[in-house]
């Protein structure tokens, strides 16, 4: 607990000989990120060696990402200090520090100097940060303030959307990363002490259900609704939808040629379909129960296959959730504010008209007086702003709907709801393209996971190393598929990335993959058992053993991960954090390589003779390790086999 307070930090910074107090910067926090600690105190430095500005110092600091042995970047022009040649900045001033007790001599490096902190510090400071926060470490002011009460713990409330499948239709890939990054996003804001409602909002009503409807009275068998209630339907939906197809392309023919399409879309398959759907607004109750039906299968149905996800909603609102009164307050302010506007039977917003341009022109209320996708989103925003009174609401819906949600808000802003407007942000992601053949067949979200568990099944089956540390019985090789789905299929790649999925790489253990994460949780484990736990304490631990490399190394990525955390919530891009997974295991690697399955070059000198004091210091170190792989995988929603 000591080092969660700046009393306790600046009594731990005493004993290791550094000046106190901390000094302090805008957007620095030290009790959050250990990092900020150095940050800090060489801006302060770096202000009186070189007489600049102490703020500007502190922006003027990077992080070196490792690649070059450093660990913090002074970006020498940015301090618009002295007149001298930018280029001989870094040569002439570097004489000027002196090594402290957090950090050794710095390199000149082209504009830059560059700092690595000292081996003396490190290690100590790192692993009573950690030992004090455990699974608190890495998250954001809040929570630790649960643990220190200390400043004002004022609770944002936010609203994440994501998952939202449509009844009718497949679950398809966009749904799958939305689900999975919408959980991570979710996850990540929690961390900060959000107060965080998951929401999915189902596609469960309006002309998809309607056709559903018209094929279940054509198809619809209630023995095998009873017996496979989501793959029935799906059959169903298939059937109707492939006697549907040349209606449909008889009517957009018709269209693309300058028809009406009224008359062709009054008979057939279209009318029944579009009859069902006004019916079921109307609220009939054949076909009212029917709907309720289907939606109680599928809530049913998703609310299994997410837990196996390890995902959870605290509410399946959906399309057929919102409100009338709210739908009737979209259209009356806006047919007020001379936005709304009748066009050949249909209600239209033309966005080119009122601005921007780009939107065009969007159909709000139909022909047949059903209302739209769009009517019902701008309606469920003011529904879920009088349930919730949120202070900010995402949407995780896939990048072909940009539009859609830019329409969404400029509706609002014509409403004269700016604010509320303001609150509300599309966090979107590229398609995923050509799954594997196994996953193309998968319609439903069981069938793809039961796929993913399948092939990396297969995969630890086939795999010739035989790694004992893994478990594979039911329950392993379960967790094991859904780690590969989450980390491989949506979890590796930045939001804006499309990408191809391909189930081959979904099993190995090798290279950076959900496996190999499990792979390096295992080793730990064993490793932390096979010394004695109950000697293994920070209090018993001679640091000494830990200034070398490859521990240095592991110490110093162990210290970035709340930075990791920061990064990955500032930019909705909870990849960052496995990309730094992924960095932590191979630091693990380094660590962990012994004789056996040394085949990488190992960084680490083995001596066949450890004394009992490193070995202890290493188990130590190993726990701590393992804490931050498992926050970080929490924050992913992967749970640790072992
Ligand atoms: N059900 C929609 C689809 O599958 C996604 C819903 C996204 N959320 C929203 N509020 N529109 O395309």
């Amino acid at each position: 607990m000591a080092t969660c307070s700046i009393d306790g930090l600046e009594a731990l910074l005493r004993e290791l000989d550094v000046g106190v107090p901390i000094p302090t910067f805008a957007g620095s926090d030290a009790r959050w990120k250990p990092i900020d600690i150095y940050r800090s105190y060489l801006a302060d430095t770096a202000s009186k060696v070189l007489g600049c500005d102490a703020g500007l110092a502190y922006e003027a600091i990077q992080s070196a990402g490792g690649k070059d042995n450093s660990d913090l970047t002074l970006v020498l022009p940015k301090l618009k200090w002295g007149n001298s040649d930018p280029k001989d900045l870094a040569k002439e001033t570097f004489m000027k520090f002196r090594s402290t007790p957090l950090f050794q001599m710095p390199l000149p490096d082209g504009v830059h100097l560059r700092f690595v902190f000292s081996t003396l510090s490190l290690p100590r400071l790192v692993l009573s940060y950690i030992h004090d926060r455990m699974e608190y470490y890495g998250q954001g002011r809040p929570l630790i303030d649960q643990m220190i009460p200390l400043i004002d713990g004022t609770t944002k409330k936010m609203i994440i959307e994501f998952s939202s499948p449509n009844l009718a239709t497949k679950f398809s890939s966009h749904h799958l990363r939305s689900t999975v990054l919408g959980a991570q996003i979710a996850n990540l804001y929690e961390t900060m002490g959000w107060d965080v409602v998951r929401l999915n909002f189902l596609g469960d009503w309006g002309k998809e259900i309607g056709l559903l409807g018209v094929g279940w009275k054509k198809f619809g068998s209630e023995e095998a609704f009873q017996e496979n209630p989501m793959g029935h339907l799906h059959d169903i939906y298939e059937k109707i939808n492939e006697q549907f197809k040349p209606e449909k392309e008889t009517s957009r023919k018709a269209r693309d040629e300058g028809h009406d399409t009224a008359e062709i879309e009054r008979q057939g398959i279209f009318a029944e379909r579009d009859g069902f759907s006004k019916r079921m607004e109307d609220g009939e109750s054949e076909e009212i129960g029917f709907w309720k039906r289907v939606r109680d299968a599928s809530i049913a149905y998703y609310t299994h296959e997410y837990e196996r996800l390890g995902v959870k909603f605290d509410e399946f609102s959906g399309e057929s959730q919102v409100s009338p009164e709210s739908i009737a307050e979209v259209e009356s302010v806006l047919k007020e504010k001379g936005i709304y506007e009748e066009s050949d039977g249909s209600w239209i917003i033309d966005y080119s008209k009122h601005g921007p341009k780009s939107l065009g022109v969007s159909v709000l209320r139909g022909r047949t007086g059903s209302t739209s996708y769009l009517l019902r989103d701008i309606a469920a925003v003011l529904d879920r702003s009088k349930k919730y009174s949120f202070d900010k609401m995402i949407y995780v819906v896939a990048a072909e709907q940009d539009v859609h949600f830019q329409k969404v808000f400029q509706a609002l802003r014509y409403m004269g709801h700016e604010d509320l407007a303001a609150k509300l942000e599309h966090v979107n992601f590229g398609k995923v393209q050509g799954p594997s053949k196994g996953l193309k067949e998968a319609h439903l979200l069981g069938e793809i996971l039961d796929q993913s568990v399948k092939d990396t099944s297969d995969a630890l089956r086939s795999d010739s190393n035989g790694h004992t540390e893994i478990n594979d019985d039911e329950k392993s090789v379960e967790i094991l598929g859904v780690t590969s789905l989450i980390t491989q299929y949506c979890g590796l790649n930045k939001r804006a990335t499309s990408y191809t999925f391909n189930s081959q790489k979904l099993g190995p253990f090798e290279g950076n993959t959900g496996p190999s994460l499990q792979l390096c949780y295992a080793k730990l484990s064993a490793k932390i058992n096979d010394s004695n736990p109950e000697e293994a304490v920070l209090a018993n631990i001679d640091y000494t053993y830990l200034q070398e490399d490859p521990w240095m190394d592991l110490i110093r990525a162990m210290a970035k991960y709340p930075d990791a955390v920061d990064a990955a919530i500032k930019s909705h891009e909870p990849s960052l954090v496995l990309t730094y997974l992924f960095h932590l295991a191979e630091e693990l690697q380094y660590c962990l390589n012994d004789e056996s399955d040394d085949k990488s070059g190992s960084k680490r000198k083995t001596s066949p003779e450890e004394p009992p004091e490193a070995i202890l210091a290493q188990t130590v170190l190993y726990k701590y390790a393992q804490q931050v792989l498992k926050n970080g995988m929490a924050i992913l929603g992967i749970v640790p086999i072992s």
